[in-house]
Parts: C-alpha cells; sequence; structure tokens
C-alpha cells in the first residue's frame, strides 16, 4: 500500500483501535500502577527481561499510544510524552549534556526555554553558547569536539525566524553531534524535522498538538535506542511525566492537528497581510510574506507559513493603546489554542530576557505576537483594526 497521507495518519495514529480492549477511542488508563500478579514477574519487569506496565511514570497505556501516534506524525522511530514542553526540553538536554560539556542553542527563544538553559546549565557546569544568527556557518563555526547538543527553534518565538532545518543538522551529523529541533510553532503537520536530517523533534503539545488551551504537555520524538535510553534516565528520573488525561486529550487533539493548521494558517496570512498595509504598523513578522528574511527557507520546509504573526508598533505605550480593549483577540500568553491569543512578550513571556539581549535579538518594547486563531479572519482584522485605531 502507498504512504498514508498524513490526515489519514492523523486519524488512525498508529492503530485506530485500543489495542488492549479494542475500544476506538484510546481509554484514559487511570492508574498510578499496574499489578504485575506475581513477584517472579515483578522481578523480570524490573530487571527488563519482560514487558508490561509497572508505574504510570515510567509508562501506561494511555500515554503510549500518544508516543506512538507523535512518532509517526513525526516520521520517526519513538515518542516520549511529558508533563509539559519545558520538562521534555530539559530531560533531552539533560539526557546529553553534563558538566563540562558544550551546548549550542539560539539566542532568541521561547523564554521559559531561554530561563531553563541561563539559570540553570551554567550551575550544573554545562557551557552554553547562544548564537544570535543561527545559520550553517555559525553552527560549523562553533561546534566544539565537547558539544553534546544543538538546539534550535523554528519558527521561532517570539519573532517567527525561520532556520534552516536540513543544513544545521547535517553539520551536526559530521560532527556527531545531535540536532533537536523545537517544533512547536510547525507541528509535524508544516514541518518534519527528522525527515529533514535533524536527531529529535521536540514539542510543548499545551499548544498546536492539544489545540484548545485546555491542557500543559510536551512530547520528545526521535531514534528508537536514543529514546528508550532517555525513558530509562532523565524522563524516569527528573519524573515530569503526563498524566493519561491529559495524554487523552492529546491524543484528540492530534486527529484534527491538520485541520486546524489549513484554518490557523489561512488566517495569519490574512491577518499579516493586513497589518503589513496598516500605517499604525512599522513591521510585521510572518514567514508567509514574500518580505520575510526566512520566506524562500520556509518555503522549502514548511508546508504552510503557521498560525504566529509578530508585528512593531511604536513602543509599550502604543501596544497598551492597541490591546486594552480588543473584543475577539484574548490577551494571555501560550498559542496553538483555536481561540486568538496576543501578547507583549517584552514584558510577559520573555521578560526574563536582560535588556542587552532583547535588544541583540531584536525584540522591540512595541512588539506584539499574536496566536491566530479559527475563529473568522474578517472579525479578528475588524478587532485589531479598531485596535490600531485607538493608538
Ligand atoms: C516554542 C516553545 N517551546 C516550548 C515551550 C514550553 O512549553 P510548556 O509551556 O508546555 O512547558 C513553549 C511555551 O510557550 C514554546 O512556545
Amino acid at each position: 500500500m502507498k504512504e498514508l497521507d498524513f490526515h489519514t495518519l492523523a486519524v488512525q495514529g498508529a492503530s485506530p483501535c485500543d489495542e488492549h480492549t479494542g475500544a476506538v477511542t484510546t481509554p484514559i488508563y487511570q492508574t498510578s500502577t499496574f499489578s504485575y500478579f506475581t513477584a517472579d514477574r515483578g522481578a523480570a519487569l524490573f530487571a527488563k527481561e519482560e514487558e508490561g506496565y509497572i508505574y504510570t511514570r515510567l509508562s501506561n497505556p494511555t500515554n503510549e499510544k500518544l508516543e506512538k501516534n507523535l512518532a509517526l506524525l513525526e516520521g520517526a522511530e519513538a515518542g516520549l510524552t511529558f508533563a509539559s514542553g519545558l520538562a521534555a526540553i530539559n530531560a533531552l538536554a539533560l539526557y546529553h549534556c553534563s558538566a563540562g560539556d558544550h551546548f549550542l542553542v539560539q539566542k532568541e527563544l521561547y523564554g521559559g526555554t531561554y530561563e531553563l538553559f541561563t539559570k540553570h546549565f551554567p550551575r550544573l557546569g554545562i557551557d552554553m553558547t547562544y548564537l544570535t544568527e543561527m545559520t550553517v556557518e555559525t553552527v560549523r563555526a562553533n561546534v566544539r569536539d565537547n558539544t553534546k547538543l544543538i538546539f534550535l527553534e523554528t519558527p521561532s518565538n517570539p519573532l517567527m525566524n525561520v532556520f534552516d532545518i536540513a543544513g544545521i543538522a547535517e553539520v551536526g551529523r559530521k560532527a556527531g553531534v545531535p540536532v533537536a529541533v523545537d517544533n512547536t510553532f510547525a507541528t509535524p503537520y508544516l514541518t518534519q524535522p527528522i525527515k529533514l536530517g535533524a536527531t529529535y523533534a521536540v514539542h510543548s503539545a499545551t499548544k498546536y498538538i492539544g489545540g484548545h488551551g485546555d491542557s500543559i504537555g510536551g512530547m520528545l520524538a526521535g531514534p528508537a535506542e536514543a529514546m528508550d535510553a532517555i525513558r530509562a534516565s532523565t524522563y524516569k528520573d527528573l519524573g515530569a511525566t503526563t498524566s493519561p488525561f491529559n495524554a487523552f486529550l492529546f491524543l484528540r487533539g492530534l486527529k484534527t492537528l491538520p485541520l486546524r493548521m489549513d484554518r490557523h494558517c489561512a488566517n495569519a496570512q490574512k491577518v499579516a497581510e493586513f497589518l503589513a498595509g496598516h500605517d499604525k504598523v512599522q513591521k510585521v513578522y510572518y514567514p508567509g510574506l514574500p518580505t520575510h528574511p526566512g520566506h524562500e527557507l520556509a518555503e522549502r520546509q514548511m508546508r504552510l507559513f503557521g498560525g504566529m504573526v509578530g508585528f512593531d508598533v511604536a513602543g509599550f505605550d502604543a501596544a497598551k493603546k492597541l490591546l486594552d480593549g480588543l473584543e475577539v483577540c484574548v490577551q494571555a500568553v501560550s498559542l496553538g489554542d483555536v481561540l486568538t491569543l496576543i501578547e507583549h512578550p517584552a514584558s510577559t513571556t520573555h521578560h526574563g530576557y536582560p535588556e542587552e539581549d532583547l535588544a541583540d535579538v531584536g525584540l522591540t518594547e512595541g512588539y506584539v505576537r499574536i496566536s491566530v486563531g479559527i475563529e473568522d479572519a474578517g472579525d479578528l482584522i475588524d478587532d485589531l483594526a479598531a485596535g490600531l485605531e485607538r493608538i
């Protein structure tokens, strides 16, 4: 049979029915522990002589189904599910990096990821290099003998920069360094980093995978051997497993991911084009606009240009005039919800960046980020137009 289309894979997953019961919707195995029935079987499970469920922090049938479905959509051998996106990033990075190792990453990142890396990794003795420009050349020039992980986020949060996954993955492959891509903004529907040569794809499942703003979770996809090793170490030992209830919500979210993404992207393109033509808007950041510096690269490595749009107005006061009074767009952090969410990164998600780093990455005081939802694009544009008139 020919390879199934992404829409079919999203709906059917690794198998359409629960393998334990035949239920067409994966049940929520809401249990902390599993009887091994006999002491000998318990010993065999712990000795890994036999496969089976022991304890939900290690594995659970609902979580396992989500892991398989995400791996399938990412074109990966295996998946893992975590309590949050940050937990997935932390478990991945600490699996690869110890004191004395070097970690190469872009400077402009989701603020929470940046705070994890800047506040905690140096005190563990991990040597961090933050690249203002994340290109094939800068990555190649900064890889060292002790580099253990290269991490990129594309499109980046909050400035929608697009980085060359295939090119950077090739640098990593030649240097023998794994490359991890935070694929939260693109989702596997728009970009499959592993198929482009990256080692891992990591997600905040909280966002488009869940899609309805109701649950926090994270996912990792990658090679089976490494994923088994992560499961046995930083996954199990750091303890940030997802709950089966949240895994159930993410399983449901994955089924409609491509449908929702089509609409998010179509709406985002319209919103970006509207903003680009408005005289109160100084600059628009959306890979779908031909003026975006990463437009051609995005055309190559993304199916569509994503649901996230950013723009500059004339400072924080102007942004506040726009934001306070919006009637359709909701002021909140997070993204990927069916509902449109709008925020001012410098004072919220990215307030943990020192001022000089904000300036270095080009995040201005007037920058506003929209996670464009699936409402009517005309209603969103009218709301934004009224907001811009208040400036
Ligand atoms: C790109 C990106 N990666 C990771 C995270 C962290 O995810 P979580 O909030 O689920 O821990 C976020 C959160 O906003 C994000 O935007």
